[in-house]
Formats: structure tokens, C-alpha cells, sequence
């Protein structure tokens, strides 16, 4: 039994100015804006300028977020940021937030569960509001994945975009907003979806930056067949545990990589397409980012009422995949 329940108090996004579009890509790698449409229902993305780290995108969307909870940064007692692009090895992005809110009560540390990120921290936050731990949490999902993208491999580098969203949660007395969560993992798939260099495992040499270990690697056909099975078994599985059907959630938020993928979802659980949050056309695929970013387009559009039962699916490298109810 919980002794509190956790209130979703504000939220917040922030994508980098310089927008990529497919015929930009065009001029510089074999590719076509028609080619990307079919494929994935991607016309553009937002890319970070050389001098911008993933930790000051994230700082801005936390801004916003604090803004709408009416909350300072003094008052956060925890930061966690999900994200693959950390802006470096050591200290945690989330230390550099800290840093640059100035959130100096704030314990701060990153999860590296690469796309489903958001997803395991809701059920970081869950556990740790509900049982007391902490009070105000600062939750994020941020990247710069332009900044590990091979921009010569027609393969990967016309699927991902930057940006960062944030979400504040707090303490309460009331029922729940986090409703349920589920996450799951299989780490023998890690060959299909990876950035081999720079760890331990392949730690910085010529020869890595010459392979261009230090960019992320993907074998799109494989990721795609697992992502739709996974996404659609931890929907039902979030579901399950809280004895909710399809139908009593009133928009699904699935994770941003290919319209082909989330169309794919929404035909095996029967989901009609209204009732499917859709923004890959503007960002492409933001990884730990593109959930909280969609919640948070999502709700200014006035897509969610209150009281109204959300769903979020991801999937990414590990692999990794995770569901979660919210209620608004
Ligand atoms: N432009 C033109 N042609 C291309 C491009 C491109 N940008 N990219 C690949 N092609 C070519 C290929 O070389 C191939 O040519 P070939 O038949 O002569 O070898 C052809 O197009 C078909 O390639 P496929 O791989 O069969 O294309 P597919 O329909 O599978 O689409 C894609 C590829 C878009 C990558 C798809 O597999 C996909 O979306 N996979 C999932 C990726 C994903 O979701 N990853 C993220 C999940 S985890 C995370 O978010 C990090």
C-alpha cells in the first residue's frame, strides 16, 4: 500500500531553432524527401548547433515546466534525466541541470534505458514519491542525438532529431496520477541497436573515431519487427495491471521513430487512429525525449481533458520497453 500518490504539476518542451528538413538531407546523402515519407513519416527534424549540449536544451524545457507548477527551483529535491546523448561520460546531465537551474536542495543522477528512458523514470518517480523518498521531482527526457548520428549513412542519420521535454511531479494526499507502469528488457539484442564507442568495451582511439564507433549503429529491419511486439505487449501489460482496457484510455502517446511502426501497433490492439498522438512529422525520433515532448504538444493542443486516462509506449536499445498510464 502507497502512502502517497504523485501529482503530474506541470510540463515543458524545447526543441533547438535550426530545422533539418528532407531536402536538406537531400543535398548530402543519397536520399529522398519521398523515400523518407513512405518509409517513416518523417519530413524534419530539429538539430542542435555545435556548441549546444544536451544538458542546456533540457534546461530550458525544465524552465517551462517549473513555470507551469508554479515551483522555483529550490523547491526540487530530485533531477533525473533519462538520455543517450549525456554531455559527457561524468558528471550526470542531470548534475549539469542542477548547475544550471541552480536547484541546489536537488539530488541529481541519469538512467541510460536509450528511447523507453522516460518510461523507467515515471517508475523511478513512482517508487520514490509514493514511499516518501522525495517531495517535488524534476523528470526529463533530453538529446542530442545529431551528435552521435554517422551523417554519411543514409540508413540512420534521416531518423533522428533533438530536443528535450521535462515534467514535475510531486507529492499528494489525492489518488495517484502515475497509474501504472511497466517496463521490461532484453539485453541479447544489444547488436542491433548500439554505439559502440568510446565505454569501456571500445574506449577512444583513432582507430574507433577512423570506424566511426563513436556513432550509433542500428539494423533498422530487426528493431522494427521487435519494437511493434514489444510496444504492443507492454500497452496490454500496463493495462492489465491496472484493470483497464484499450478503451478506457483517451489518448495513446507512443514513442516517435516511424509512423509505420506506431500505425503497425495501432492496427494489432485496435486502436482507432484518432485517438493516436502523432508529432514524428516535425522532430523525428528524439529517443527519451519524444514521449514527454508529445505529452506536452498534446496537452497545449488541448488534445487531453482533465481527469482524462493517457497511455505512453517506448522502445529503444538494450532493448528496452516500458508503458504507462497516467491520469491528467
Ligand atoms: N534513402 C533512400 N534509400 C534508403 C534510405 C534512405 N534514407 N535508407 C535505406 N535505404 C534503402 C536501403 O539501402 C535499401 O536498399 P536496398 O534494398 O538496395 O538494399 C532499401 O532502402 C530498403 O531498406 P529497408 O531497410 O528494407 O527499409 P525499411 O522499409 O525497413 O525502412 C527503416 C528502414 C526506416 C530504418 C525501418 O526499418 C525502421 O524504421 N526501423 C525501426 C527503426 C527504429 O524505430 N529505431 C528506433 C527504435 S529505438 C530508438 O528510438 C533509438
Amino acid at each position: 500500500m502507497s502512502n502517497y500518490g504523485v501529482a503530474i504539476r506541470g510540463t515543458g518542451s524545447h526543441m533547438p531553432e535550426k530545422i533539418l528538413t528532407n531536402a536538406d538531407l537531400e543535398k548530402f546523402v543519397q536520399t529522398t524527401d519521398e523515400w523518407i515519407t513512405t518509409r517513416t513519416g518523417i519530413k524534419q527534424r530539429h538539430i542542435a548547433d555545435y556548441a549546444t549540449a544536451t544538458s542546456d536544451i533540457a534546461i530550458i524545457a525544465a524552465r517551462k515546466a517549473l513555470t507551469e507548477a508554479n515551483m522555483t527551483p529550490l523547491d526540487l529535491d530530485a533531477i533525473i534525466v533519462a538520455t543517450v546523448t549525456a554531455d559527457m561520460a561524468f558528471p550526470s546531465t542531470a548534475c549539469f541541470v542542477q548547475k544550471g537551474l541552480g536547484a541546489r536542495n536537488a539530488t541529481a543522477f541519469d538512467i541510460s534505458a536509450a528511447c523507453s528512458g522516460f518510461i523507467y523514470g515515471l517508475s523511478i518517480v513512482k517508487a520514490l514519491i509514493e514511499n516518501g523518498t522525495y517531495k517535488n521531482v524534476l523528470l526529463i527526457g533530453a538529446e542530442t542525438l545529431s551528435k552521435i548520428t554517422d551523417w554519411t549513412d543514409r540508413n540512420t542519420c534521416v531518423l533522428f532529431g533533438d530536443g528535450a521535454g521535462a515534467m514535475i511531479l510531486s507529492q499528494t494526499n489525492q489518488p495517484t496520477s502515475i497509474v501504472s507502469v511497466y517496463t521490461g528488457a532484453d539485453g541479447s539484442y544489444d547488436t542491433l541497436l548500439q554505439l559502440p564507442g568510446g565505454g569501456s568495451r571500445n574506449p577512444a582511439t583513432h582507430a574507433t573515431i577512423d570506424n566511426k564507433l563513436h556513432c550509433l549503429k542500428m539494423e533498422g529491419k530487426e528493431v522494427f519487427k521487435v519494437a511493434v511486439t514489444k510496444m504492443s505487449d507492454a500497452v496490454n501489460k500496463a493495462l492489465d495491471q491496472a484493470n483497464l482496457k484499450c478503451d478506457d484510455i483517451a489518448l495513446f502517446i507512443p514513442h516517435q521513430a516511424n509512423l509505420r511502426i506506431i500505425e503497425a501497433i495501432a492496427k494489432r490492439l485496435n486502436i482507432p487512429v484518432e485517438k493516436v498522438f502523432i508529432n514524428l512529422q516535425k522532430y523525428g525520433n528524439m529517443s527519451s525525449a519524444t514521449v514527454i515532448v508529445a505529452l506536452d504538444e498534446a496537452r497545449r493542443e488541448g488534445r487531453i481533458k482533465p481527469g482524462d486516462l493517457i497511455e505512453m509506449v517506448a522502445f529503444g536499445g538494450g532493448f528496452t520497453w516500458g508503458a504507462a498510464i497516467l491520469r491528467l
